[in-house]
């Protein structure tokens, strides 16, 4: 493998730092980091873990006990883009890493709470200043000013960045809220929801597909060709 990244004979390292509810951004970062790991790269992970006093016990659950109430409590907050109290696994504070990919769920319309209190913490300036950054968004439609947010955020704390890939949910905006909601509030996927069909909910393999080819085009790019 070809050094690219001046860490001398050591293997690239890759850190998988995200916040996931119902681990949608977590499946999508583990498929990337099987594409890493094939290639010799040292893969850690970070969960940021929501743990604000006023918020997070409806995030400690799933399914959500009552879906609307659960969701709309965060909204006032998500809208000002307030930031909570998080924690942080070790994994944050003791690497050197030569690529940090940053899995980010969307929550009214923007990164979630968690990951922009991150963001916005001294403990992400040491671990981003310098280095390179590559955001994965999911969300069921709306991922534009997700990844907008946290490019700007990480970029703040001198990340740099260098790509990004995002997935959307199937159907129609309705139906894939639909979809979505029945799936919070029952952890199970249901062919109707309030007498409609309803489509299938979350990521999906075909996205998981296209995880592992944009994980393998970064690893040429960042660490050489594989
Ligand atoms: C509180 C909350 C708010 C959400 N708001 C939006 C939204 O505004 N737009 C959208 O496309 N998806 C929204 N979603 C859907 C999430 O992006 C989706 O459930 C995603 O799979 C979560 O990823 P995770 O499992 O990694 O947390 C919201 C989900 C939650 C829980």
């Amino acid at each position: 493998m070809t050094d690219t990244t001046g860490r001398g004979e050591r293997p690239p390292r890759v850190l998988l730092l995200y916040y996931s509810y119902t681990g949608q951004s977590l499946r999508v970062l583990e498929a990337a980091g099987e594409v890493f790991r094939e290639r010799g790269c040292e893969v850690s992970r970070a969960e940021i873990e929501f743990t604000d006093q006023r918020y997070a016990e409806k995030f400690s659950r799933f399914p959500m006990r009552r879906v609307w109430p659960d969701m709309l409590s965060v909204l006032p907050a998500q809208k000002r883009g307030a930031t909570g109290e998080v924690r942080t696994p070790d994994t944050v504070r003791n690497g050197d890493y030569d690529l940090i990919c940053i899995g980010s769920p969307t929550w009214w319309q923007t990164v979630s709470m968690p990951l922009r209190s991150f963001l916005m913490s001294d403990e992400a300036r040491k671990l981003l200043f310098g280095k390179p950054f590559a955001v994965f968004v999911v969300c069921r439609q709306f991922w534009r000013e997700n990844l907008e947010a946290v490019r700007e955020l990480a970029g703040q704390q001198g990340g740099r960045y260098v790509d990004e890939i995002h997935f959307t949910y199937p159907g129609d905006p309705i139906r894939s809220m639909l979809s979505l909601t029945s799936y919070l509030g029952s952890g199970e996927y249901r062919q109707k929801y309030l007498g409609l069909r309803i489509p299938p909910t979350n990521v999906q393999s075909e996205q998981l597909e296209q995880t592992r080819t944009f994980a393998a085009r970064l690893a040429d790019r960042l660490f050489g060709k594989g």
